[in-house]
């Protein structure tokens, strides 16, 4: 049976696609199951594309309940991916996947991390702060926002004309380079190959 992949995403999903057609080449490795708690997220159609199963919940499903969690044991999910998923990982997860969530940061943690850095407001405070350097952080992810043990960054340098918006898609292009690979060594570790 292959190792499987779920991968968590609140947003367009471009990360999820890289890791999909990353995977589709390993006959050892699957990713199994999207799950988004946004019903409009364009990972959704990214999902359907590549005919893999997708499931929506909501906030309170993931607090106050353990469907999602019951989802997961269902479709018996080895490993789990946070590729621009913002809600905050609850304990019944963690516990059941302790070394076994990854998330991406699009900037250089510590820096630039914690609750409301996400996404455009990262690249944005980068920006504000003439940083001459932004890049990614691969993590482990535990119960507090971007602070699980590191596993991988890169950085990428700036211009004095980059935007906020140039800034997030020099960042976005070392995520789709780096993400998979770095998620594919962890699998490899656990199944000590
Ligand atoms: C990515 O840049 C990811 O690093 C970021 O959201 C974006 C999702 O893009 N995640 C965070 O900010 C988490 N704190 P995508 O949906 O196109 O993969």
């Amino acid at each position: 049976m292959p190792f499987k992949i779920a991968i968590f995403a609140s947003g367009g999903g471009s990360n999820a696609e890289q890791i999909i057609l990353h995977f589709q080449e390993n006959s050892k490795v699957e990713v199994s199951l999207i799950l988004t708690n946004n019903k409009n997220a364009y990972v959704l159609e990214r999902a359907q594309k590549h005919n893999i199963p997708a499931v929506t919940f909501t906030r309170n499903d993931l607090y106050q309940t353990e469907k999602v969690l019951n989802l997961l044991k269902e479709n018996e999910i080895d490993f789990i991916v946070l590729a621009g998923f913002l809600l905050l990982v609850p304990q019944n997860l963690i516990r059941a996947y302790s070394d076994r969530i990854v998330n991406i940061h699009p900037a250089l943690l510590p820096a630039y991390g914690g609750k409301g850095m996400y996404g455009h407001h990262v690249h944005q405070a980068v920006f504000d702060n003439f940083e001459k350097e932004s890049g990614i952080t691969i993590h482990m992810v535990n119960q507090k926002y971007d602070e699980g043990r590191q596993l991988f960054q890169k950085s990428v340098p700036l211009n004095v004309t980059d935007t906020p918006d140039i800034i997030a898609s020099k960042v976005l292009e070392l995520e789709h380079e780096y993400f998979p690979l770095v998620i594919e060594d962890e699998i490899k570790k656990i199944l000590g190959d």
